[in-house]
């Protein structure tokens, strides 16, 4: 199996060890009751087990209606918004290798018009097809996005617009399900028991990754190891869930995840959703942030060093990085690079990132590491996992429950009543 570990010894010197020891108990606990389902939000754990499920005639029709858009678009829109894109821009940026397929493009996670107006002028000339995501069919950013891109297809393709657009929506209710049945477009099912943002391993990131190239068997190969895996307690899982819960109980109330490759951005946005829907609620949680290093060691980096101490750092490390480049030998020593000549952009970015670790440590900012082997959708796959396990123990552990998002409510309603929607 690919490698996937978590390294604790970087948080050394941060946190009391019997403490940690009592909270990594406690963790195996909040692990039986995910498994047992007899944790809160219980009937939204329908991801512990999906991977393990052996669904052919699901993959199969996932694998057919893939093929099929991607052999007519030159771009696939994928329309969505929070959970319902999020983990499929992290898979679609950071899978590699991959084979050829559509451009992803995306719409609906706002409401900007000029966003709007920009991906039309991209996609003029294009042949594009349509992957509309929403669960509850009713989210407010997707749905005007589908409005304004169902009438652009009808009018470029006529009534084989149809062939082009695919529904990713609730079994029974919303509009995508009705426009689905109405206008005989091809729809997969989110299930019940799945919220949005553990949603990815689902038709939701498996249909449009699959038609831009990503081989979703083996991204599902890599999640049902991780969750094998996961069942042998304690584990990596629980340990990185007990670690984050020590650290918050010692007022490290912020976690920031560092990724050292911009491939990477996207992965961290759909962490920070995960966790931060998880956990901040009941006036809990910890709020999660995210850089992207070497980049932001240049902006952010002063603040991690030297400002308030209620920080942490998870540092995702990939040992073996797709591509390298080497770092030429011009026979000068103009701009002071000669002692690199000959090195590798990897060797130094790794460096970067241990010296990194290092000072902020001396910093005071405790490091949690976790190595993963490459950049595979199998490897991607196992992360996945780690992170959704790992985060319903640790919200478990917090006391909340972590697949509710009672919360997100609250400026829709405003924002409904301020735009005068009947009933608001
Ligand atoms: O995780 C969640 O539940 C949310 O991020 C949703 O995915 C997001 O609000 C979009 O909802 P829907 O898929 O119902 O349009």
């Amino acid at each position: 199996m690919k490698k996937l570990e978590v390294e604790l010894k970087p948080c050394d010197g941060f946190f009391n060890v019997k403490k940690y020891d009592e909270k990594l108990e406690q963790a195996s606990e909040c692990a039986d009751k995910l498994f047992n389902g007899t944790g809160r939000g219980s009937d939204f754990t329908g991801w512990v087990n999906l991977t393990l499920r052996d669904d052919e005639t699901q993959m199969k029709k996932i694998i057919d209606t893939a093929d099929r858009l991607r052999d007519k678009s030159d771009c696939m829109i994928n329309i969505g918004i929070g959970g319902s894109y999020l983990g499929t821009k992290a898979v679609s940026d950071f899978v590699f290798p991959r084979s050829e397929g559509p451009e992803i493009l995306y719409a609906g996670n706002s409401i900007s018009g000029t966003d709007m107006h920009g991906l039309i002028e991209k996609i003029e000339n294009k042949d594009v097809s349509l992957c509309v995501v929403s669960k509850s069919g009713t989210t407010t950013e997707p749905a005007i996005a589908f409005r304004i891109l169902e009438g652009w297809m009808e009018r470029k393709y006529g009534s084989k617009a149809r062939e082009r657009i695919v529904g990713i929506t609730d079994a029974r209710k919303g509009a995508v399900k009705s426009l689905c049945d109405e206008k005989g477009y091809d729809s997969f099912v989110i299930p019940d028991d799945i919220g949005g943002r553990y949603s990815v391993l689902t038709p939701v990131g498996l249909v449009p990754l699959a038609a831009s190239g990503i081989d979703i068997r083996e991204l599902m190969k890599g999640a049902a190891d991780q969750a094998i895996v996961s069942r042998d307690l304690p584990n990596d899982g629980t340990m990185y869930a007990a670690m984050r819960n020590v650290l918050l109980d010692e007022g490290r109330t912020t976690e920031i995840l560092a990724v050292y490759e911009e491939a990477l951005r996207f992965m961290a946005e759909w962490w920070k959703q995960l966790f931060g829907e998880s956990e901040g609620k009941e006036g809990r949680g910890i709020f999660p942030a995210s850089v992207v290093f070497s980049a932001d060691l240049h902006s952010m980096g002063q603040y991690i060093q030297e400002g308030i101490r209620n920080i942490f750092e998870t540092v995702i490390h990939i040992e073996k990085p797709p591509f390298d480049m080497l770092i030429p030998d011009t026979g000068s020593n103009e701009d002071g690079l000669a002692y690199l000549a000959g090195k590798t952009m990897n060797y130094v970015n790794e460096t970067a990132m241990r010296a990194t670790m290092n000072a902020h440590r001396a910093g005071g900012v405790p490091n949690i590491l976790i190595n993963i082997e490459d950049r595979s959708s199998y490897s991607l796959g196992r992360l996945i996992y780690f992170f959704e396990f790992s985060c319903a123990v640790s919200g478990y552990l917090l006391g909340v429950n972590p697949f509710d998002q009672p919360g997100v409510e609250a400026y829709k309603k405003e924002m409904f009543r301020m735009l005068g929607k009947p009933g608001y």
